[in-house]
């Protein structure tokens, strides 16, 4: 399976910034031995779209609501994600999870929506800080894959993507150590295989959480690790491409 690389811009990137970007990932993709993706804020998706359209970067949201349509102000479905230009969507992030209190539940939702639409869902899990101190993060990444995946999760033409994400190891420029990530993509890799049988096999599991350019080429190499969702490197095109050619 290759691996994919994706870039989670989170509430960054305007259209000077969006065009910026895309235009270098346009030219530097070819190439690649990786899957590339990018996920800029929802009013720069059509934007970038246009900008990578019949290139090999394909483009995702970062949410979307669990419904198609209706009387939800503000929110924005995985239909119109679809109608804008993207065929990803980064779903239960910790931030979404922190910052808007999305349960496991709300996530299966969203992955439900996001698979009816067409879009291929990224789910993300991983600990907080205290919960690995506290030897809990199999269990509470194991807890967070049974109530967030969904049957078909790992259906279609493009499976549905685990992310691993350490809570502690976002944006603060510390990542697990090799050997952690190791025992916690394998704890994944048979969670899913119980949770969804032989179709387990068929899901790319992402490591993210500072990932760089200098650090991702032995992120990349641990077994099961089936690719990265960077954060803050993905905003300039230079490092993410880096990391991209750091990829299988
Ligand atoms: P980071 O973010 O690479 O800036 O740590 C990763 C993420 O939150 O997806």
């Amino acid at each position: 399976m290759r691996q994919l690389i994706a870039g989670n811009w989170k509430m960054n990137g305007l259209t000077e910034q969006a065009a910026a970007i895309a235009g270098p990932l346009r030219r530097g993709a070819d190439g690649l031995g990786c899957d590339l993706l990018v996920c800029p804020p929802a009013t720069m998706i059509g934007t970038v779209a246009h900008i990578l359209v019949g290139s090999a970067v394909a483009v995702g949201g970062q949410d979307c609501h669990a419904k198609a349509s209706g009387a939800h102000t503000g929110d924005i479905s995985a239909v119109m994600l679809r109608d804008s230009g993207a065929n990803w969507v980064i779903l239960g992030h910790s931030e979404r999870r922190s910052d808007h209190g999305e349960s496991d539940a709300t996530v299966r939702a969203k992955v439900l929506a996001a698979r009816a639409a067409g879009l291929a869902p990224i789910v993300c899990v991983g600990e907080t800080e205290a919960q690995r101190v506290a030897g809990a993060a199999e269990q509470v990444v194991g807890g967070q894959l049974a109530g967030s995946l969904s049957d078909g999760f790992a259906d279609g033409a493009a499976p549905g993507v685990v992310a691993y994400e350490p809570v502690w190891a976002i944006g603060t420029g510390r990542t697990a150590t090799e050997a952690d990530v190791a025992a916690m993509h394998a704890h994944i890799r048979a969670t899913l295989t119980a949770l969804l049988g032989p179709a387990g096999a068929r899901v790319r599991i992402l490591y993210g959480g500072s990932v760089k350019p200098d650090n991702a080429a032995g992120l990349l190499a641990v077994p099961e690790v089936g690719g990265a969702l960077v954060g803050g490197a993905s905003l300039n095109a230079a490092d993410f491409l880096a990391i991209a050619r750091a990829a299988r």
